[in-house]
């Protein structure tokens, strides 16, 4: 028998001791022996239910059983669960995690801390919920030189944006109706913002080229600006607006962001809808994978949590080996990124003026139009550096908004 600690009994945690419940027999036919939880730590009491009798508040009591091999980590926040996660692993006992706040900042630490005390630091949760994608890029495409990594990364946001989308729905409902089924942020500007899409991008990054990508050096934007009315032209053009995590090597060197974009159906991402994620992967010699699935919640979450669980019980004493050292991976400047933008702005009436700055600061730009919305002048550019985008929109007044577009 192996046993198992489960740090923090929220809405992964609870999931971790719920699939290690559930599927009991198929895990222990999958390890090879029983796995059991022997204690979870919390902060509060659970009066009623089972998980009383093995709850603890004390974190001493975890790392200083040596019956205890495998911590399930699923409090969540950089600290207390960066010293606990790397006392764990100094003491030779193997960390699972959900947490890629704490992954995206000391992965690459506490894997080394792993790697040296024959224990191991896993992660599949991290990254896309309940998709294996982590476990895919250490041990399946690593016969690649993978050129690409992107996808919508984030449920919470994908779920407001296909609601806003197909129901209309306003923005904070949504986000409401996302926190009340478990799959926003404690704090949900991470999701909304598109803080939590970044740390996953810099975490697959990162484990592409081996090396630390901070995810400070990811140019990142959220979904807060975008309204009603943007849904209403991206109905007009067949597209959707998806927030998409964007690694894509140009000449040796990845560059990465975060941010909407408007995307038509040519594109597999188009069909990702609700709490579902989608990742992209380019090799260049497998070309295109995806990996689909829910990107957030409480099975799909502990699900993979449970997964690295698995391995980790299958591996005690032996450290599996990531690729994903301390030195710093340099991504290439977000101002010479290449896109598409569409632009909404104030329409000034039959003003020449305004069209020929439009026509010096874009060249030929096509104009959409979208039924009911007045007023206004729309348009996507062409193929632009970030810069020169930025630096031409500085020429214009009343503009409502500015998405990437990428078809
Ligand atoms: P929750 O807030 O639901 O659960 C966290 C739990 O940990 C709470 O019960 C909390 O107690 C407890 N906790 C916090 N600090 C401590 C501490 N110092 N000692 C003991 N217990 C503590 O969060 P989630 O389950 O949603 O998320 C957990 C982690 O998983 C986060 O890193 C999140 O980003 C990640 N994640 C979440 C997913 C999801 O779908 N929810 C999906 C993928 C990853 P209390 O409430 O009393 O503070
Ligand atoms: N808040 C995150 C999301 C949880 O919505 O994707 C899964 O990482």
């Amino acid at each position: 028998m192996v046993n198992v600690a489960v740090l923090g009994y929220g809405t992964v945690g609870s999931g971790v001791v719920e699939v290690l419940n559930t599927n009991k027999e198929i895990i222990k036919r999958n390890v090879g022996e029983e796995l059991k939880v022997k204690y979870v730590l919390d902060l509060r009491e659970f009066e009623g239910d089972p998980v009383q009798e093995i709850l603890v508040h004390d974190y001493d009591v975890i790392l200083k059983d040596k019956d205890v091999k495998i911590i399930a980590e699923a409090m969540g926040g950089e600290e207390p669960a960066y010293t606990f996660t790397k006392n764990a692993l100094l003491a030779g006992k193997s960390v699972c995690t959900s947490n890629k706040e704490l992954v995206a900042k000391h992965g690459a630490e506490l894997l080394e801390v792993a790697k040296a005390n024959n224990a191991n630091y896993l992660f599949e949760a991290s990254v896309g919920g309940g998709i294996p994608i982590i476990r895919p890029l250490n041990d399946c495409i690593t016969a690649d030189e993978i050129t690409e990594i992107s996808g919508i990364l984030n449920g919470t946001t994908n779920y407001i944006l296909t609601e806003m989308s197909e129901k209309g729905a306003a923005f904070d409902d949504v986000l409401k109706e996302a926190q009340d089924k478990g799959y926003a942020e404690r704090n949900p500007e991470a999701d909304v913002e598109g803080y939590d899409a970044c740390r996953k991008i810099a975490i697959l990054t990162s484990l592409v080229t081996g090396a630390q990508v901070d995810f400070e050096d990811i140019h990142t934007e959220g979904i807060t600006k975008i309204t009603d009315v943007d849904f209403k032209y991206a109905k007009a053009m067949k597209a959707s607006i998806k927030l998409l995590g964007i690694s894509r090597k140009i000449d040796g060197k990845f560059y990465s962001m975060v941010a909407p974009f408007l995307i038509k159906e040519n594109n597999p991402l188009y069909h990702v809808s609700g709490v579902f994620n989608g990742i992209l992967v380019h090799g260049n010699m497998v070309d295109d994978l995806m990996f689909y699935g829910r990107g957030a919640g409480k099975r799909p979450t502990a699900s993979a949590v449970v997964s690295d669980v698995v391995d980790a019980a299958k591996n005690l004493g032996k450290h599996i080996p990531v690729e994903w050292n301390r030195s710093k991976s340099e991504i290439g400047k977000f101002e010479e990124c290449k896109s598409r933008f569409f632009v909404r702005m104030k329409d000034k009436g039959l003003d020449d003026d305004q069209m020929m700055t439009i026509i010096e600061a874009f060249g030929d730009v096509l104009y959409v139009k979208a039924e009911g919305v007045v007023d206004e002048l729309a348009f996507i550019t062409n193929e632009i550096r970030e810069d020169d985008f930025s630096e031409h929109l500085k020429k214009f007044e009343d503009v409502y908004s500015v998405i990437r577009v990428d078809f």
